[in-house]
């Protein structure tokens, strides 16, 4: 793994072990598409219960929902995404690629609103005097002059050609929770302040996908849209709550202090909704990167529904008697990026005797995808092979557990390292006699003697805490 950086070397893992995979890739793939394979579908799935856990279950004050990815084409008119949610974009004349206009002047990956207007004008300026060739490899082509791309992605519904309806995939989730507001407020005894949080897909025609699963056109999000009163200092205090809530939310779940921080959005960089912004970033490869963001959408969103569905968004106070249209306060994080930003965070290479190096994932318990796994210590001896399956099948119905007993002991342990499962369980020739196996820690790589009998709650002790 020398000279590679940390993200080509968790894509080369990602795919050896099962975590991700390129999409459809026996034809080709698709660009900004991928696949969680058996190991990544078992972390992504850990990381949004733990998100639905602590965000909806054990709070008082929120509900969830999961709306549908298809809606009226008139929500996006109203949350503005038709008109607003655009990159300005460049294409090879020659090889038909397309590129974000700025990005062909210094490929950043931030840009101010405000700025990447002026990108595109300077792409543009450039281009009236001369020709500004394609970035491809290999490709002379001549760029065209930029022009706006709208990323929301479009479909036509219905059988019946002619008859059909062009309706968008969600380009995010967060409106199918400001559609059903009143819903919510009908059918519950939520009060304000109050959330509602959701999971579920996105999709966006992202220009230049790319960078492993970073900038994907399809990806999931987990989100919280929180409703407070219309006031300054209450939504100060709500919009400061939640990104400590959310920050520790990451630092929680064993990511490093040291590559996460606040990233305030300056007024020109806001997305339309927005009136205040903070991302929580990432660093990977000594780029900060976006992994999740706390918007302040004021009343933004319920007061665009209100307008454009003539349906009453008000919310009464019975307290006060007075009707009101909420603030938002959203945290809206991304899922593929949390997964893979846990991922670089959790793998190391360490020398562990003489030169030989083992790669170890050290992700939290609650994330790993595999919480044990257990092994007969030689595969051809039918006893050992019989008590380890009775230990496998007994812990399987608590717990995701392997079974390996392939190859010797050593590599079935590096095997495991790399999966980033905490624990695996041995049965030799003593568990026959002395009904106990051997436990051996993936961190530290010290070995324990555990009875059988007291398995199942020693793995749940090290893995639920
Ligand atoms: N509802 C607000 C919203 O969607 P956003 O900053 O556009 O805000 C929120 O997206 C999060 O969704 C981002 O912080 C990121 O984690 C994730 N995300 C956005 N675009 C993405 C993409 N093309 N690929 C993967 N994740 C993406």
């Amino acid at each position: 793994m020398v000279g590679m950086n940390m993200l080509e070397k968790i894509s080369s893992l990602a795919k050896r072990r099962g975590f991700i995979y390129p999409s459809s890739e026996i034809y080709g793939g698709i660009a900004g598409m991928w696949d969680y394979g058996p190991l990544g579908v078992e972390l992504k799935r850990n990381l949004k219960a733990h998100f639905w856990k602590t965000m909806v279950q054990e709070r008082d004050d929120v509900v969830g929902i999961d709306a549908a990815i298809f809606m009226n084409p008139k929500v996006w008119e109203a949350s503005g995404h038709v008109e607003g949610f655009t990159d300005p974009l460049v294409e090879c004349k020659k090889c038909k690629k397309r590129f974000r206009a700025d990005h062909i002047i210094d490929g950043s990956e931030r840009r101010p609103k405000a700025e990447l207007k002026q990108f595109a004008k300077l792409v543009e300026e450039v281009h009236s005097t001369e020709e500004i060739k394609c970035p491809e490899t290999g490709c002379s082509g001549v760029l065209s002059k930029p022009r706006q791309f709208n990323l929301m992605v479009e479909a036509n519904l219905g059988a019946v050609e002619g008859e059909q309806q062009m309706a968008y995939l969600r380009g995010e989730i967060t409106q199918g929770v400001h559609v059903n507001f009143k819903q919510v407020l009908g059918s519950t005894r939520v009060k304000i302040p109050f959330g509602i949080a959701q999971i579920g897909k996105a999709f966006r025609n992202e220009i230049s996908p790319g960078q492993f699963t970073f900038r994907s056109r399809e990806f999931e999000q987990m989100e919280l849209q929180f409703y407070i009163k219309p006031e300054d200092k209450e939504g100060e205090t709500w919009f400061e709550y939640w990104k400590k809530a959310r920050m520790q939310w990451y630092l929680d779940l064993g990511l490093s202090k040291d590559a996460l921080r606040f990233y305030e959005h300056k007024p020109d960089e806001q997305a339309h909704y927005a009136r205040a912004a903070f991302d929580i970033e990432y660093k990977l490869d000594d780029e900060w990167k976006e992994m999740e963001g706390i918007h302040h959408r004021g009343d933004w969103d319920l007061s665009r529904h209100n307008e454009f569905s003539g349906e009453d968004m008000n919310y009464f106070d019975d307290e006060t008697k007075k009707k009101f249209i909420p603030w938002v306060i959203e945290t809206s994080g991304g899922v593929d990026r949390a997964v893979l930003f846990f991922l670089t965070d959790a793998y190391e290479e360490e020398e562990v005797k003489d030169g030989e190096t083992r790669t170890v994932l050290k992700l939290h318990p609650k994330l790993a995808p595999y919480k044990v796994a257990v092994f007969p210590l030689l595969a051809n001896k039918p006893e050992l092979v019989k008590l380890a399956r009775e230990i496998y099948d007994d812990l399987k119905s608590e717990f995701m557990v392997a079974w390996d007993a392939r190859g010797n002991i050593g590599k079935r342990y590096r095997a495991m390292d790399e999966c980033g499962t905490p624990l695996c369980v041995t049965v030799d020739f003593d568990s026959l006699d002395g009904k106990d196996v051997t436990v051996r820690d993936r961190d530290t790589m010290k070995q324990e003697r555990i009875k059988i009998g007291d398995l199942e709650a020693y793995v749940r002790g090290r893995v639920d805490g």
